[in-house]
């Protein structure tokens, strides 16, 4: 066997697997044009990022190529080309809209405002299809027109006076709703997603309304981490919420089809002495390998958590004192 390390190898492979599987799936012409646009537009946004970018948290990119071919999967999974309304040329232009779109909200999306600015200079050098006023990141795909549109307009336009009590009414505004977007595409489409940002700019108000909303055969529930989270109670709780169906195979209780887990405040577990953050290694080890090991047995048992999606928030890395 052997072993590479991620950063030599980067993230041009990655690219490379996800290309051969649409050539497989879609044809070479599809495949080639995505190649050309990751020529246009990725590797430029890459180059910039790289040199005069901040991140609130630091990311690798090969992670967040394969987070922006996640995005687009989600996106384009139903787009089919109308036969007789289209041209070739004029679908693959929308198509490269998804990929600009996924594109700035994976790699573009860790950085901080002010950085985004640097992305969108160099995005507006390559081509000119936004429109002029504000930055990238203002505009979505308007299905109907097939062209960009402004976020803003997708706000509720007025706040209705409703029966909610003060405190319940949420604003909307340009980073709800497309944070609302971006995150309920990803989860639809069974993806991980983390949001990044400073304390009290709405993360878990715009989470728990995205789980009021969950189709009613997911189970969702909340974790809130803190300094003081351990990997053992975070494995209870999550075993909690399944039901075992086979020696070693674990379900979503009353037979719900996935189980979504909402945890807040990812970065709070107190850092150890060897610089591990226990619950949060309890995790990776669950994306990678689907499983953990039992804590009971006397013997080594293998739990297969199954269908469990992960939905998580965090400030700046580091843990909670307490
Ligand atoms: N768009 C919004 N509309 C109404 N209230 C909001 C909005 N965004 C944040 N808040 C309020 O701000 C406070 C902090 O939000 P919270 O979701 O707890 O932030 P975070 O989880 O990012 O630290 C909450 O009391 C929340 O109700
Ligand atoms: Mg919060």
């Amino acid at each position: 066997m052997v072993y590479m390390d991620l950063d030599e190898l980067g993230w041009k492979p990655v690219f490379e697997q996800w290309s051969n599987a649409k050539a497989a799936k879609f044809g070479e012409d599809y495949a080639e044009k995505l190649i050309e646009f990751k020529d246009k537009w990725l590797e430029k946004v890459l180059s910039i990022k790289r040199t005069n970018c901040n991140e609130l948290v630091k990311t690798s990119e090969t992670a967040c190529v394969r987070s922006m071919t996640n995005l687009f999967d989600a996106m384009t999974g139903k787009l089919t080309k109308h036969e007789t309304e289209e041209s070739m040329d004029d679908f693959m232009s929308y198509i490269e809209k998804y990929f600009i779109f996924a594109m700035i909200w994976s790699v573009g999306a860790t950085v901080d405002e002010f950085s985004r600015r640097e992305i969108d200079n160099v995005m507006r050098d390559i081509d000119s299809q936004f429109p002029n006023q504000d930055t990238v990141y203002e505009y979505y795909i308007n299905p109907q027109k097939k062209n960009w549109d402004e976020w803003s307009g997708r706000m509720a336009s007025s706040l209705k006076a409703s029966n909610k009590q003060f405190h319940e009414i949420m604003v909307d505004t340009v980073d709800t709703v497309r944070n609302r977007t971006v995150v309920q595409q990803l989860l639809d489409h069974n993806n991980q997603v983390l949001l990044v940002g400073h304390s009290g700019v709405g993360k878990t108000v715009l989470i728990e309304g995205i789980l009021k909303g969950l189709d009613p055969l997911f189970n969702s529930f909340v974790i809130n981490f803190s300094a003081g989270s351990s990997s053992d109670g975070l494995q209870a709780i999550i075993e909690s919420q399944y039901d075992r169906r086979a020696k070693n195979k674990f379900k979503p209780k009353n037979s719900k089809v996935k189980a979504v887990c909402f945890i807040d405040d990812l970065n709070m577990p107190r850092v150890d002495t060897y610089g591990f953050q226990p619950p949060l290694e309890l995790i990776r080890m669950h994306l990678d390998y689907a499983f953990w090991y039992s804590r009971t047995s006397t013997q080594v048992a293998k739990h297969f958590i199954c269908d469990l999606q992960i939905l998580s928030s965090m400030g700046k890395p580091g843990g909670g004192r307490s």
